[in-house]
Order: structure tokens, then C-alpha cells, then sequence
């Protein structure tokens, strides 16, 4: 019977903090160590941080007790690998360790498969618990948009892309995503990979064609407007705004106090990728930053992109809602 769900992550230091606030709003808690362990489960492909998932099947705070556990479960199963997996505060040797796996390897009835195994047993032990489960890793399948038809050298990247869509979804891939600012689709490339809900927007017509390209090269279909972000209608449970920028000149603020403003009067939450301090625009704008973090960019110690989650004040939540209920009245 599964219980619980460990998750293993794996990422640089420029990345820790967007992976903390991602774990954050994928299972409502912050990996540590790059660990987590959770009640909830989560495809590790929506995430470029989530190594693998360990489906728990057996535990005990003692060793020969889990094997005994194994053992009775009586496993009947081909092509199958055990992996052990070294965890901090694991003292277990080498060779010790290996021989973990021959027992656990001898309590399973079948046939071993190294390189192609249909299924994937792991055994670690954390905080005086061993674990034995199924591990399932990221696919690494979304890695194909790195060779996108159309891409720029100031996109984001996949990993922040990633991010972004998770922060913004909450794992509920009902929920109505809007790409503001979408250039050419990075990030609802990776919306769609995890079948979240997003259309996107851009006032560059070229890029809007681009977006579109690059969505039907991967068979993906979300609607791509050509437009003034002030100049859409629709609404959103969420949207995300990776501003423009140009590497040797800023857009200024009054494009970016316009592209915030017209977007919260069309999304309840909204995530906002700048290169520079823009927190007087947002609190200006009636917004307030619930969570932030940076990313450098590795290799440039001077570039880093700030992440702004923010939320509506509750009052401008309230008037909203009132007009939402006057336009359907209507
Ligand atoms: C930094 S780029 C976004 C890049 C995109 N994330 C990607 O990966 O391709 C910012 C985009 O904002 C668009 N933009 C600028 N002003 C806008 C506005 N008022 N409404 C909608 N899009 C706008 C630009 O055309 C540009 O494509």
C-alpha cells in the first residue's frame, strides 16, 4: 500500500531558490537538502528540478525488518533493477551497500535487468528509516523544446520556463494560465507538456508567428493573440510576465508599469520575471509581492532575473469580482 512519495532533486546554485518556491507551490512545502517527502504525487517531467519520485511500498526504521517486509510481499516480476540511492546522514559503505541490493535483488522473484529494466526498485534510508519503492524519473522528454523551429538569445530558459507555469498552475492544470508577454512561446511550451490551460499574448506579430510555429511543431494547440496586453479581454486565474528587456537597454518603466497594470485587470494572480527592481511598479499597480526569489545566470555574475509572485489586494480582489458579476447580469 502506498503511503507517501519521496521526491529527489537535483539543481545548480543558481537555481536553488526558484526550486525552493516551486516545490513550494507544486506540494506546499519547500524541498530541503534536495528532498521531499510528500503525500502528494506529482509527474517528476513537470519540473526540471525533480530528479525522481520513490513510490514508497515498504518501510522500517530496521533493515532486516524490510527485508523480511520484501520478502513477504512475495514479487513476481522480469526485467526489474534495484538502485540504491546514497541519501545525507547515510553512513552505509560501498561494499556494504552492494550487498544490500543482492538481498533485496534475491527477496524478488524474477530476472534482473541492468540497462533496459521494465521496472525500477530503490532502497535508501533517511532519518532512521529505510524505504524500499519504485522510482520513476523525469523523462527528460520536454528537453526536446531546446530545438524549437524559432528561438531568441534572450528567451528564458526551460528551467525557469518550468518553474513559472508550476508556480502559476499549482498542479491544477484547470486552472486558466495567460502568457502576457509570450515571444516565442517558451513558456507555453512547457505549460502545454504538462497539460496545463494557457493561451498566450504578444505584441510583435512576428514573434506571435513564431509562438504559433513552435507550438504546432510539437502538436500542441493554445491560442496565441497578436496584441497590446491592454487590449484582451479575457480572464485568468493567472497570469505570467516576463517583461521585455533588451541586454544593453531597459524597455523603461512606463512600458512595464503598462504591461502590470493592464494585466492585473485581467488575472488574480500574477508572476512577474524582471532584470530589474520594479517593486514601486508593482505596489503601484494595487498588487502585493507574496513570494520572491532571483536566478543569476551562471557564468554571468552580473545577470539575474527577479521573480515576483504577486496576489491582488484584497480589496481589488472584491472589485473585480463585483464587475465580473455585473458583466454576466449583462
Ligand atoms: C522578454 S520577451 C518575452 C520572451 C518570451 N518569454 C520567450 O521566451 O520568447 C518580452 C516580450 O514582450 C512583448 N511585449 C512588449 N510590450 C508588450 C505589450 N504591451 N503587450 C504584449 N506584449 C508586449 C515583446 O514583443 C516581447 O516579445
Amino acid at each position: 500500500m502506498i503511503k507517501n512519495y519521496l521526491y529527489f532533486f537535483i539543481y545548480d546554485n543558481t537555481e536553488s531558490d526558484l526550486c525552493k518556491l516551486e516545490s513550494k507551490y507544486i506540494f506546499n512545502q519547500k524541498e530541503k537538502n534536495k528532498l521531499l517527502l510528500s503525500d502528494k504525487k506529482i509527474e517528476p517531467s513537470i519540473s526540471a528540478f525533480i530528479q525522481k519520485r520513490m513510490d514508497i511500498l515498504l518501510q522500517a526504521e530496521d533493515y532486516s525488518t524490510l527485508i523480511e517486509k520484501i520478502k513477504n510481499e512475495k514479487i513476481c516480476v522480469d526485467n526489474f533493477k534495484v538502485e540504491y540511492i546514497v541519501l545525507d546522514g547515510d553512513t552505509t559503505e560501498y561494499s556494504k551497500r552492494l550487498e544490500k541490493l543482492k538481498d533485496i535483488g534475491y527477496s524478488i522473484d524474477g530476472t534482473p535487468e541492468y540497462y533496459k529494466p521494465a521496472i525500477t526498485y530503490a532502497l535508501c534510508y533517511y532519518k532512521g528509516v529505510w524505504y524500499f519503492g519504485t522510482l520513476i524519473k523525469n523523462n527528460l522528454e520536454w528537453q526536446k523544446h531546446k530545438q524549437k523551429p524559432f528561438s531568441y538569445s534572450n528567451s528564458i530558459n526551460i528551467n525557469i520556463a518550468k518553474a513559472l507555469v508550476n508556480i502559476a498552475a499549482q498542479t491544477n492544470t484547470k486552472r486558466k494560465i495567460l502568457d502576457a508577454c509570450c515571444g516565442v512561446g517558451t513558456i507555453m511550451l512547457e505549460a502545454c507538456f504538462a497539460g496545463n490551460t494557457i493561451e498566450g499574448c504578444d505584441i510583435n506579430w512576428k514573434v506571435c508567428r513564431q509562438a504559433r510555429t513552435n507550438l504546432s511543431h510539437f502538436n500542441y494547440t493554445a491560442n496565441v493573440y497578436r496584441s497590446d496586453i491592454k487590449d484582451i479581454a479575457n480572464l485568468y486565474d493567472a497570469a505570467i510576465i516576463d517583461l521585455p528587456y533588451n541586454i544593453f537597454s531597459n524597455p523603461g518603466d512606463d512600458t512595464t508599469q503598462h504591461i502590470i497594470e493592464s494585466t492585473t485587470k485581467i488575472a488574480d494572480r500574477i508572476i512577474i520575471v524582471s532584470i530589474t527592481d520594479i517593486r514601486e511598479i508593482i505596489t503601484n499597480a494595487g498588487l502585493i509581492v507574496s513570494d520572491y526569489c532571483t536566478v543569476k545566470k551562471s557564468g554571468k555574475a552580473k545577470f539575474a532575473r527577479s521573480i515576483w509572485l504577486c496576489e491582488k489586494k484584497e480589496s481589488d480582489l472584491g472589485g473585480s469580482l463585483s464587475m465580473e458579476l455585473i458583466d454576466e447580469k449583462d
